[in-house]
């Protein structure tokens, strides 16, 4: 499957997900887990989605293994996250090793997004200025 693929369902997932525990804090009167489900919803939903539309915007990345692992990397790192800082707001400080992995996991992993944006898009300025220069 192409990374933009992965992406989008996978950001699909996590709202749903997301909005399904928001909205049983929300009945509950418990949003002790709000920070859990904040970050579930903006690392998983709104980042994830991003990094779809960039891999969609530059089709000849999206099929690297390069593109899928940085997608597949970002979801176990969201759900580590997630998971562990759940834990930790519920008092469980198991939650710990979770939280600090998943942290520094998708913090490497936008690193390596971080570089693939710099390389493409220099990529796609020299080759809009080849495209521009007059026919020899
Ligand atoms: C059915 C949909 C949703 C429901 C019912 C819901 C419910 C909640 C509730 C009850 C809180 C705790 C508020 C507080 O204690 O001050 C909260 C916090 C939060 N939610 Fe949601 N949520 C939903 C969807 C989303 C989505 C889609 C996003 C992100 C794209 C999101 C991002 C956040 C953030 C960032 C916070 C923390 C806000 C703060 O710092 O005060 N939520 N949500
Ligand atoms: C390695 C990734 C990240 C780590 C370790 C991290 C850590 C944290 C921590 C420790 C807090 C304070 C929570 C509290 O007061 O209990 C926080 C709050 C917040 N962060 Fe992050 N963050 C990360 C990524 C992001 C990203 C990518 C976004 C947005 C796209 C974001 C949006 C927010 C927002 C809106 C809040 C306030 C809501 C809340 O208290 O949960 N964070 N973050």
């Amino acid at each position: 499957m192409k990374a933009s693929s992965v992406s989008f369902y996978a950001a699909v997932v996590a709202v749903l997900v997301g909005m399904s525990w928001g909205i049983v804090m929300a009945i509950s009167q418990d949003h002790s887990a709000m920070p859990a489900h904040a970050h579930l919803n903006l690392l998983g939903w709104v980042s994830l989605f991003l990094f779809g539309i960039f891999y969609r915007l530059h089709p000849s990345l999206e099929v690297t293994r390069t593109a899928l692992m940085q997608v597949y990397v970002w979801i176990i790192g969201t759900i580590s996250l997630t998971v562990g800082v759940a834990m930790l707001h519920a008092g469980n400080k198991g939650g710990e090793p979770f939280a600090g992995i998943g942290s520094f996991v998708l913090l490497g992993d936008m690193l390596l997004f971080g570089w693939l944006v710099v390389c493409y898009e220099r990529r796609d300025v020299v080759r809009n200025l080849a495209l521009m220069s007059p026919a020899e």
